[in-house]
């Protein structure tokens, strides 16, 4: 079995590529040609945490395994990660372990690679201002992927904490090595979003972290960071002003998100208001964009496929490149 570490798959895969395989994957999956049952979900109730077990099978790829991931929020005052993950993937011949690698990184690359699919097909192609809701890991890859999408020209960041907010923005700035890229630190959720092209919201936030009321005609927004029918990251408000609700998972979005199932439960929006999946328009069958004053939400709990597909690819690729570490379980 093959052990890779976090430096071993930024060897293996670049955003862009992660980008195209995600979408193959979200495609791969609404057209029935991937086995992705609801995760399970285990809850770690006096650490308001929760651990979650991720199997999946994409058989053109050859791509079969699990991810283990834990969401700990409570890990920022310790100045860890919120969230920790290992990918294991068996070979499809014969279900052996073929390889484990490092999983929080692997998260935070295809959660930004979906957002960047979503951009692509659902943000206007002029679009120049972002809003980056929530200045943690996930949001580095979420700017990491807009970036490879549309010309960003203006970042707007702001984190309930300005201490992480001024981190980001140096963070970020060094990491892009982008000197024409301005960054401005906001001091509200509302400020960030008022006129922004696109908005990007990854925080541990309970409740609705901006008000629709303030969204541009035109905008799109990715929504990542509600993953439990009690976590409300996006308010109603903002689902009825999007012209499209676009998903990662049907069945997914509506057992796990309060984004959607609040508003279900309240009556002010119903499921068969959701446009579709977003593999549905990467595969052509539904339209992404279809004029320039449409708002866009594109809502995602994470799937499987996203990480069998990127797992599969840094395998293969790490054993082109002589990646990694052999480990003997039987020795
Ligand atoms: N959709 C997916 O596929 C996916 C994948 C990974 C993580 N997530 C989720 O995304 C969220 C963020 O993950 P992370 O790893 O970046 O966590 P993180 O702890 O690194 O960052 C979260 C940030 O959100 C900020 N925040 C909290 N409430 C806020 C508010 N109301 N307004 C502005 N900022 C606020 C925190 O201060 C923190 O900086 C988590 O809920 C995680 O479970 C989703």
């Amino acid at each position: 079995m093959l052990l890779l570490t976090k430096k071993d798959l930024q060897k293996a895969i670049t955003m862009p590529e992660a980008i195209d395989i995600v979408e193959k994957a979200f495609t791969a999956f609404s057209t029935g040609r991937a086995a992705v049952p609801i995760r399970t979900q285990v809850e770690v109730a006096e650490k308001e945490a929760v651990a979650l077990y991720m199997p999946g099978f994409i058989p053109d790829l050859g791509a079969l395994g699990v991810k283990i991931v834990s969401v700990f929020p409570q890990n920022i005052s310790l100045e860890i990660p919120t969230i920790s993950s290992l990918v294991v993937l068996n070979d499809p011949e014969t279900g052996q372990p073929a390889a484990a690698m490092e999983g929080g990184w692997l998260t935070a690359l295809r959660t930004g690679a979906a957002s960047g699919a979503a951009t692509r097909h659902l943000a206007r192609r002029d679009a120049a201002i972002a809003a980056i809701i929530g200045a943690g890991i996930q949001s580095r890859t979420q700017l990491e992927s807009l970036l490879c999408e549309r010309d960003i020209r203006e970042v707007r960041v702001y984190d309930v904490s300005p201490h992480r907010t001024r981190a980001y923005i140096e963070d970020m700035q060094e990491y892009l090595g982008k000197p024409g890229l301005a960054f401005t630190p906001a001091s509200s959720a509302v400020e960030a979003v008022a006129g922004a092209d696109i908005i990007c919201c990854a925080t541990t936030s309970k409740k609705p972290v901006f008000p629709g009321n303030k969204i541009k005609p035109g905008a799109h927004i990715n929504a990542v960071g509600s993953f439990t029918p009690e976590m409300q990251e996006i308010g109603e408000d903002v689902l009825s002003k999007a012209d499209k609700v676009v998903v990662d998972s049907l069945e997914a979005v509506l057992s796990e998100t309060g984004d959607l199932i609040i508003p279900i439960k309240k009556s002010l929006f119903r499921k068969e208001d959701i446009y579709g999946e977003l593999g549905e328009i990467g595969g052509g069958t539904k339209k992404g964009r279809e004029n320039e004053a449409e708002i866009t939400l594109f809502k995602t709990v994470g799937l499987s496929v996203q990480d069998m597909a990127v797992g599969i690819h840094v395998l293969k690729k790490a054993r082109e490149l002589g990646l990694g570490r052999e480990f003997d379980f039987h020795a």
